[in-house]
């Protein structure tokens, strides 16, 4: 018995001083030698078949052999472990970890290009409200009641009696502002619009317009070609060529779909294969036109003496030509394997 006394001291101290100051193995040898099923705990019950006489002795030894153990590990575990015993040293060579750093989305980076441009041209930016009223939408803007863009089915409207809407487009803008500003002026007006367009790959129920409007006396259509060019131009390159194509917008009279050169086969005519403009050669980019004197008597101006020209992209047709998107609704899942690479 003496002999294991002297040997457990032996082991106890050694394996508390190799242990590390703080460290949870000095709470682990504490319930290995002290709990309640500890070795030492277990030498106190040997005690009984202990022939009497030595009694008293092992009892002793047993005791000093707990209390040079207790006192060990009440010393490792006061101890404040160093710095160095707490962390290994930091190897400086490792590569450091890189924060995440956002992105500006391509269709906010595609309005502030457009916005940016028009700007160089002199035009100021404008906004105007995403609820509209059918008098802004609509009516000011020559839009009869008979409008098919005027069915229920094919606006948001928030309220029928109020006669609020999620705007369709960002032409009221326009009346907006010629309501309470004098010619002459330039204005472009970025902003999200909403029609009730089942979602697919070019669709979608909401997406984002600049509305572009110019007044002034003696403004012509060919300030409108100039205009457009120069921002086609910078926005898809120099080589672009341009196509107006007659149409018609009850807000614009002559009206013009303004197409450009195919930015991907260059405008050959009869590139079937095209994966861009499918042989057409040309690519619509906007709505366009001279702005109907009947929009300028509904704001109070006189249409003797002011002219202007107007028009309309979807930012979302801009980016997915300029950046060879195939799919619109990439832009709206925060798919960040997409939004990364902008
Ligand atoms: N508001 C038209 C649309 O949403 C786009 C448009 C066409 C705007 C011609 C114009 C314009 O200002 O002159 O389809």
């Amino acid at each position: 018995m003496k002999d294991r006394i002297k040997v457990i001291t032996e082991e106890a101290l050694k394996e508390i001083g190799a242990c590390r100051a703080g460290e949870d193995t000095v709470e682990a040898l504490r319930v290995k030698y002290l709990g309640r099923k500890g070795i030492i705990t277990e030498l106190f019950k040997q005690i009984g078949s202990v022939p009497a006489e030595d009694k008293p002795e092992i009892g002793k030894l047993i005791n000093i052999l707990k209390e040079s153990v207790t006192r060990s590990l009440d010393e490792k575990s006061l101890l404040v472990p160093s710095a160095e015993e707490k962390a290994p040293p930091i190897d400086v060579t490792l590569p450091g970890e890189s924060g995440h750093i956002g992105r500006i989305h391509p269709i906010t980076r595609t309005i502030d290009e457009i916005n940016s441009l028009f700007v160089s041209l002199g035009f100021r930016i404008v906004e105007g409200p995403e609820i509209e009223t059918e008098h802004y939408n609509f009516e000011t803007l020559n839009i009869p009641l008979e409008h098919p863009s005027r069915d229920a089915f094919d606006t948001f409207y928030v309220s029928f009696e109020k006669k609020t809407l999620l705007r369709s487009h960002t032409s009221p803008v326009q009346t907006r502002f010629m309501e309470k500003n004098r010619p002459p002026f330039a204005i472009v007006v970025p902003g999200r619009v909403f029609r009730p367009d089942a979602t697919d790959a070019s669709h979608s129920f909401m997406f984002h317009q600049v509305e572009g409007l110019v007044v002034g006396q003696d403004i012509k259509f060919s300030d409108l070609k100039g205009t457009l060019t120069t921002f086609a131009r910078q926005m898809f390159g120099k080589e672009v060529r341009m196509r107006f194509r007659p149409s018609f917008f009850p807000f614009t009279e002559p009206s013009a779909e303004v197409d450009i050169s195919c930015i991907v086969c260059g405008g050959k005519a009869g590139e079937k294969r095209c994966s861009m403009c499918g042989g057409k050669g040309w690519l619509e980019i906007m709505g366009a036109g001279m702005v109907n004197p009947k929009v300028f008597e509904a704001v109070g101006y006189n249409p003797e003496k002011v002219t202007g020209f107007a028009f309309g992209m979807g930012v979302e047709r801009i980016a997915i030509l300029k950046y060879g998107i195939n799919d619109i609704r990439l832009f709206f899942e925060n798919d960040l394997r997409f939004l990364r690479q902008f």
